[in-house]
């Protein structure tokens, strides 16, 4: 694979795989992430893990022509279970839903001992993830969000410690913003992140209008006003 050709996302996660670390990259389909940190002589070994028998191929096919296959071990299997207690020190997780990505590490919570960094790529739904781990102590050390073919990715990397230091001393409602958008996302209000917040704005005022074209004044649509108003405070 020729390096170049790696999507700026990717090489957003792969930028956070700290230098002769191993790596476990779960839901790797063709493994270029992998493949692209032993290219770069990045980590020491790799995990690729793929749950589906296409992308699984693919993932094998992709290491055998790039060399790998003394360095790179292809597994099939569903989430962590691929992985053997202590294997990596860090797991990478891209191009899934916020929702898969933590259900995939509380199913494997026990393969997570030895870890020392997640680095997620939620395609949407990041505020599952920054929630669920600052309860299980994996502080948030770094976040990113990028635009790429005209998408908006975060990415978000996770050390063990204190999962509650990014929102200490906050107010609830402060916390609640911190844990939605993103402490340093917010602090950062790059051009994707305004763009995004403007179109999950957008989406949510055509939300309220046809709510507002019903009758019924529901739990939801104090919710959605509650949303708007925070996205309000955030971008403008
Ligand atoms: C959209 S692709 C993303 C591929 C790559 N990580 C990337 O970011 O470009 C998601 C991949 O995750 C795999 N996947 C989904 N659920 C999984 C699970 N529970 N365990 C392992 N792989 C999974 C899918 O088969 C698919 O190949």
């Amino acid at each position: 694979m020729n390096d170049k050709l790696l999507s700026e996302r990717l090489k957003m996660v792969a930028s956070f795989v700290p230098e002769a670390s191993s790596v476990a990259d779960i839901g790797s389909d063709h493994a270029y992430l992998p493949c692209y940190l032993m290219n770069q002589r990045r980590i020491s070994h790799a995990i690729a893990g793929e749950v589906n028998e296409g992308p699984f191929q693919s993932a094998v096919n992709q290491v055998k022509r790039s060399g790998f296959t003394g360095t790179i071990s292809v597994r099939k299997g569903n989430g962590l279970e691929v992985l053997e207690p202590r294997e990596v020190d860090v797991i990478t997780i891209a191009g899934m839903g916020g929702q898969l990505i933590r259900n995939i590490l509380l199913e494997g919570i026990e393969k997570l001992e030895g870890v020392s960094r997640l680095i997620l790529q939620p395609n949407v739904a990041a505020h599952l993830l920054r929630e669920r781990l600052a309860d299980l102590g994996w502080e948030l050390v770094d976040e990113r969000i990028l635009e790429e073919d005209k998408k908006i990715y975060e990415v978000l990397v996770f050390d063990r410690g204190d999962g509650n230091k990014p929102y200490q001393d906050l107010s609830e409602r402060e916390r609640a913003k911190a844990l939605l958008f993103g402490p340093m996302l917010t602090l950062e209000r790059n051009q994707a992140f305004v763009k995004k917040w403007s179109h999950e704005l957008d989406k949510r005022e055509r939300i309220l209008r046809s709510m507002e074209n019903s009758d019924a004044t529901s739990e939801k649509e104090v919710q959605v006003k509650d949303e708007i108003q925070l996205i309000k405070e955030v971008i403008s």
